[in-house]
């Protein structure tokens, strides 16, 4: 599994837990679908992943549509966390919904779907890297992500500083347990941030 923007330099799975086998996990925004499949594949979770953009569903369904123990649906991650009947005991977003939404309403949506005490994981782009600085929170940056056909597609994108996401966090009711910086071990600037929070 990979949180930052470089491969194989870690951290992976092990920062969602021990042991994952039988987990409900449910993924954010899962382009597709590499880590959600990994998690299913490996770690034998039971994992839901969906993403905004049908695409993305289609191609994660072609390479892992197989995969037991996964399910690829489209759909947006607040209208999803707004119907759903599913508790989860882990839910994540690597450069994901988290980031892609406004942090305060999907946030709370999040909660709502999270066990008592379960792990809320996400990356998103470090507010600091060099050219940029955090976005507040009611004016989000402006920007695009690249789909599997090479076309873009326009996003609000909400850098929040570290300060931010904990306070959006708290008024969420959950708790930043880890603010991690993510890089390459060769380079200066850290490009991701990781941050693990848990439910109250
Ligand atoms: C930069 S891609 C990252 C994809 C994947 N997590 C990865 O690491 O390769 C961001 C993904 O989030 C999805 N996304 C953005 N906003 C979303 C939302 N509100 N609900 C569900 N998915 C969303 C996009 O469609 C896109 O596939």
């Amino acid at each position: 599994m990979e949180w930052g923007t470089y491969p194989a330099v870690g951290p992976g799975a092990e920062v969602l837990g021990r042991s994952l086998r039988g987990r409900r996990v449910l993924e954010l925004g899962c382009g597709q679908g590499q880590n959600a499949a990994h998690l299913a594949d490996r770690h034998r979770a039971q994992v839901t992943a969906i993403d905004l953009i049908d695409l993305q569903i289609q191609h994660a369904r072609d390479r892992y549509g197989e995969v037991p123990g996964l399910t690829l649906l489209a759909c947006d991650a607040m209208r999803f966390l707004q119907h759903t009947a599913t508790v989860f005991d882990i839910i994540y977003s690597v450069f994901g919904a988290v980031g892609l939404a406004d942090p305060w309403t999907l946030l709370a949506a999040i909660a709502r779907r999270l066990r008592p005490h379960g792990l809320l994981g996400f990356s998103v782009p470090h507010p600091g890297r060099p050219g940029t600085r955090p976005t507040g929170g009611s004016q989000p940056r402006h920007g695009t992500i690249r789909l599997p056909d090479g076309s873009r597609r326009p996003v609000a994108r909400w850098e929040l500083s570290v300060a931010d996401w904990r306070r959006a966090l708290a008024q969420a009711d959950m708790r930043a347990v880890t603010v991690r910086e993510l890089g390459h071990p060769g380079r200066d600037h850290p490009t991701a941030l990781l941050v693990i929070a848990r439910r109250s």
